[in-house]
């Protein structure tokens, strides 16, 4: 894992806290993402960019028709959802769920202000997904699986996927339990908020590796990128979390 100095995992730390719960902590930075960092990458909102233009990248997103459609899941405060329609060109039809009507209701704003067109969001479950089956050509999870109950989410993913379609997400592989524990108290308070079932004892279970053979069992080619040396460590414990990035093929 890369280090940042302690002032700017504070920022990170604390924008990341605050937008968590709905606050406005800071308007230069929107992204609920630890990014992708090399040499050349200096602010937080550049590593959020690269981490975009990775999915961007390996999903194939820029050679997508525009009668494609792909789907992003848990997509924060959609900053993502601008970036690939207006900065790269996406033109496929682009989808997204998060459970947080909060986060829905912002993202739907920013794309009203910014002009993006034709996004369509849903506020709800990734484990529950309103889509036909193959109905998607790509589908996105940009740091969310941790938070869900993976196994289910696959299947969904599965289902709406076309076959030959993709599914891509990034995830920390969290060495320490300690780490799991604290994503689940995060994410059951926006489940309490948003009336949905907490999670109960998934930290126990949460795992890369069981996530990735469910995947191979599903009838998924999977590939997995290890892009620890480019993100930071937001609670750097000293303990060997690794990011991956896992790009799944459906057969
Ligand atoms: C760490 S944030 C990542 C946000 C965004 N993808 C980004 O990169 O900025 C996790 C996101 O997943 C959403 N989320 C958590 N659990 C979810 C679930 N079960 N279904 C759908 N979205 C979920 C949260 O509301 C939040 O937007």
């Amino acid at each position: 894992m890369k280090h940042l100095d302690d002032s700017q995992i504070d920022e990170l730390w604390k924008s990341y806290k605050y937008l968590w719960q709905g606050y406005n902590n800071n308007e230069k930075i929107r992204c609920m993402n630890v990014g992708y960092w090399d040499e050349y990458t200096l602010t937080i909102k550049q590593a959020n960019e690269n981490l975009y233009c990775m999915f961007a990248k390996h999903l194939g997103l820029m050679e997508l028709a525009e009668d494609a459609s792909f789907l992003d899941v848990g997509f924060g405060y959609g900053y993502q959802l601008v970036y690939w329609q207006q900065a790269l060109g996406v033109r496929a039809k682009i989808f997204g769920r998060n459970i947080d009507q909060y986060q829905v209701d912002y993202a739907r704003n920013l794309l009203t202000e910014l002009g993006c067109s034709g996004i369509e969001l849903s506020h709800g479950m990734a484990e529950e997904l309103p889509y036909s089956d193959a109905q998607f050509e790509r589908v996105a999870a940009i740091e969310c699986v941790f938070h869900m109950e993976s196994h289910r989410f696959f299947d969904q993913a599965y289902r709406v996927l076309k076959k030959g379609g993709k599914l891509a997400y990034s995830t920390i592989d969290f060495a320490s339990s300690l780490d799991n524990k604290r994503m689940d108290d995060l994410v059951n308070d926006l489940r309490l908020r948003n009336d949905f079932p907490l999670l109960g004892e998934h930290h126990v279970n949460n795992s890369c590796e069981s996530d990735i053979a469910y995947l191979k069992n599903l009838g998924f080619d999977v590939q997995v990128i290890d892009f620890s040396e480019h993100q930071v460590d937001l609670f750097p414990d000293g303990d060997n979390k690794k990011s991956l990035f896992v790009i799944a093929e459906k057969r």
